[in-house]
């Protein structure tokens, strides 16, 4: 009996173990790392991310390309913003299907996403699976990106994410390693 008692304690405490095990890393979950970035910052995150998470990069390219001018850049995206335009994408990712977690990279633009990620989320069903933002900016932060990822994917997760300042990209691997360590999103 007593024997008994100690088998079923010790199998209950191999299955919480092999449970707590299948939540701490990526092993379980197929995960894209798709971005869209103007001027490298938001690849670079990209990259650390795709590196440590192991999971599939996939950058988002808009057919008609933003002009590198600033302000030129910075007037059209407050335009197209405002008018809630989507560009055309160039490049296609065949499905979303085959992914539970997807994260999604973007410069601050205004206060929000790009237009061009806006385009990719409104392109496939994300019901039911987990969106974790990732922002670079330049002062702004997340901004109100969040709030407008949860609004193209009513039927998601969208996790708060992460922020971090363009001009601190190159410094910040042990920062996102930290933070995908946090969220169990570090693969196995
Ligand atoms: C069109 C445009 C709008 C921007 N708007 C903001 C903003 O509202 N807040 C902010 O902190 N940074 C803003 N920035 C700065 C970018 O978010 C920052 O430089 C970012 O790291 C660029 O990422 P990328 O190199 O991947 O394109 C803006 C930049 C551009 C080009």
């Amino acid at each position: 009996m007593k024997i008994k008692f100690i088998l079923v304690a010790l199998a209950g405490m191999l299955m919480v173990y092999s449970g707590a095990e299948a939540q701490s890393n990526t092993k379980s979950k197929r995960v894209l790392v798709a971005y869209f970035s103007h001027s490298g910052n938001t690849r670079v995150i990209a990259q650390y991310i795709q590196e440590i998470s192991g999971g599939d990069l996939f950058e988002i390219v808009p057919v008609k390309q933003y002009p590198t001018d600033y302000n030129s850049v910075v007037d059209q995206a407050k335009k197209e913003i405002n008018a809630g335009y989507k560009p055309a994408l160039k490049s296609k990712l065949a499905s979303i299907d085959r992914y539970d977690v997807i994260f999604i990279g973007s410069p601050n633009w205004w206060s929000t996403i790009a237009p061009p990620v806006s385009t990719f989320l409104s392109s496939f069903n994300f019901s039911g699976k987990t969106i974790i933002p990732f922002i670079t900016h330049e002062g702004s932060r997340m901004g109100r990106s969040v709030i407008d990822i949860k609004k193209l994917c009513p039927q998601s997760t969208v996790l708060e994410g992460y922020a971090c300042r363009g001009s601190n990209v190159k410094d910040a691997h042990d920062e996102v390693a930290n933070w995908l360590q946090k969220i169990n999103m570090v693969k196995k």
